[in-house]
């Protein structure tokens, strides 16, 4: 029988070398994102040393975002650790890529002739950060959907502002509301910042409102939100929702809201928000579904303490966005309205969505996504059913990443599944939960 030490490759006498021991191993692939430690107790008998050394590394593991623990006593390895892991292994060469949550390549804007017109012009420091261009543009949108825009920053996409705003605002250990299921990378980045992750429920039409009442007792600083194109679970905030939601906030108003609108003009909903008579808030609206993950800039609006926070935090570091990719975006998008390219995209993603939820429905399967670019399908296992559907040829992805206490569940990208595939992927996923599973269907 293999003992723990073959099994799990961790070496160490002390906290900080079993840290180390363990960071090598996510690094050069022994132990893989989503893969189980052993127990404390298990591993400090391997090494020869005292429990209390063994749980002082998985700590700071822990706060660190490195290992994460579920259900108070099973730790695994992060989904994306902070460190440089070794990326996933590839798929097998015939299966259908519906893992990614990318936008599809082909709905995406041309940027030639924008790049043909984004002149050589060399910027200097010192200069202001935000290029008119692109800030006139983001204010119009923002109004346009209700939000105040006397004051912006441009960040180098939506993670890199919610960063900012979470750092200038949060301390180590303190809590954070997030919707789960929810964004995998938000998940991290918070349990890379040390702080502490308390779910909250959603439905359809958003957060379900005596969830957020319990996250709000529970003493969070800051609440992260996805208001369309919720990933994973593709919920949109309702007015209705929002209205339940409202009081609820006006109760805590010192509760800093970020709200992440990822997917921003191709979410396939209209915008609704928490944010007006917030003392501190931040909106942050990212380029990346709707021109393209590589024009990685985002617009941050927010109040004026949390703008002029973030603006003088960047400045510190990265100082601004390249100038030349600011302007880019700007005609990128500018362009991509007037010919009618992102409404084009918006009503082939929700065709795509639409497609499959039609067709799981025909197989009584319950699925949800009412937006974007996600459709996340309820399971009683999650691993079997990846691999079942993987052996007909289909990549998807378990739920785990996005889950906090959500029940189980598969997410399945559908921005580059056609709609007549769909009924083909509906039946097979039918047909391994028939076959090898119960199923939960309603
Ligand atoms: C909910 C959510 N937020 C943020 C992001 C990442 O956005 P960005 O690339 O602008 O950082 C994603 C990417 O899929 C997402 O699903």
């Amino acid at each position: 029988m293999p003992t723990e030490s073959v099994q799990y490759p961790i070496a160490g006498d002390s906290a900080a070398t079993i840290v180390r021991s363990v960071e090598r191993a996510v690094t050069g692939g022994a132990l893989a994102p989503g893969e189980a430690v052993p127990s404390v107790r298990a591993l400090a008998r391997q090494l020869g040393v005292s429990p209390t050394t063994v749980a002082g590394a998985y700590r700071d593991l822990r706060q660190r975002g490195i290992l994460v623990t579920h259900d108070r006593s099973r730790t695994v390895v992060g989904h994306r650790p902070a460190l440089t892991s070794r990326l996933a292994p590839p798929l097998p060469p015939d299966a259908r890529d519906l893992t990614s949550g990318n936008p599809d390549p082909a709905l995406l804007p041309d940027l030639g002739p924008a790049l043909q017109v984004v002149g050589p012009v060399h910027r200097l420091y010192g200069d202001d950060p935000g290029v008119p261009a692109l800030l006139d543009l983001a204010r119009d949108a923002f109004a346009a959907d209700g939000l105040t825009t006397d004051h912006l920053a441009v960040v180098g996409g939506a993670l890199d502002g919610i960063e900012r705003v979470l750092e200038v605002h949060l301390r180590i250990g303190d809590r954070i509301g997030l919707e789960d299921p929810g964004y995998a990378g938000s998940l991290d980045l918070t349990r890379a910042l040390g702080l502490v992750p308390v779910p909250i429920e959603i439905d359809d039409q958003g957060p379900v409102p005596a969830s957020l009442a319990d996250a709000l007792d529970q003493g969070v600083e800051a609440l992260l939100l996805v208001p369309r194109a919720q990933n994973p679970y593709g919920a949109a905030l309702t007015a209705e929702r929002a209205a339940e939601l409202r009081p609820l906030l006006d109760a805590h108003p010192d509760v800093l809201l970020i709200e992440d609108d990822h997917a921003s003009s191709v979410a396939g909903a209209p915008v609704v928000t928490l944010t007006p008579g917030r003392q501190r808030w931040a909106v942050v609206r990212s380029a990346a579904k709707a021109l393209g993950p590589d024009l990685r800039v985002a617009l941050l609006a927010g109040d004026e303490d949390t703008v002029l926070r973030v603006l003088g935090r960047q400045r510190l570091g990265t100082g601004w966005v390249s100038h030349l990719l600011q302007r880019l975006t700007a005609e990128v998008w500018r362009r991509a309205v007037d010919d009618g390219s992102l409404t084009a995209a918006t009503v082939a993603y929700a065709a795509r969505r639409d497609a499959l939820l039609t067709a799981l429905a025909e197989h009584d399967l319950e699925a949800h996504g009412t937006t974007g670019m996600n459709v996340w399908v309820p399971v009683a296992e999650e691993v079997p059913v990846v691999q079942g559907l993987l052996a007909r040829g289909w990549a998807v992805q378990p739920g785990e990443p996005y889950r906090i206490d959500a029940p189980p569940a598969i997410r399945i990208t559908v921005s580059s599944l056609p709609p007549e595939d769909a009924p083909a992927l509906a039946a097979d996923l039918a047909d391994v939960l028939g076959t090898t599973l119960g199923t939960r269907r309603g």
